[in-house]
């Protein structure tokens, strides 16, 4: 069975910490990215919300997507993704994202999120490593 909540690290090193999910899928949590889109920015730990899909009977594979909203930029990220119990029972979160960012007037909004778009695949931090 898959499940969201407790502590998350992705390919960047970047630490999610999910919260437990109410009955209708939603959860919070929090985001610390390892990396930013521009490199003068000090990076802080910012809040995320999302929800997961909760109408399959198969709670091995289910999909769900979450926003985060960086404290640090005036910019904020969306992640869907599915979440993948491994054959030895260890999960995975295969993750598609889009950095939007804000244009000074709506004729730039155009450039808000070219190139801005990626994977990310989170695996459980242990609690040793935490
Ligand atoms: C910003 O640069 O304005 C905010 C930080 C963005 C971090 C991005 S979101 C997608 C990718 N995955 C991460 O863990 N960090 C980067």
């Amino acid at each position: 069975q898959c499940n969201l909540e407790g502590k998350w690290k992705n390919e960047l090193g970047s630490i999610m910490t999910l919260s437990p999910l109410d009955k209708n899928g939603f959860f919070t949590g929090t985001y610390h990215t390892t990396v930013t889109a521009n490199s003068n920015l000090v990076t802080k730990e910012s809040p995320l919300m999302g929800n997961l899909n909760v109408f399959t009977a198969d709670t091995q594979q289910r999909v769900f997507g979450f926003l985060v909203n960086w404290t640090f930029s005036n910019s904020v990220t969306s992640f869907v993704g599915q979440c993948f119990v491994q054959k030895d029972g260890t999960e995975r979160l295969q993750t598609t994202w889009l950095l939007r960012g804000s244009a000074a007037t709506e004729e730039d909004n155009w450039s808000q999120t070219s190139h801005r778009v990626g994977t990310n695949v989170f695996t459980r931090l242990n609690t040793e490593e935490a």
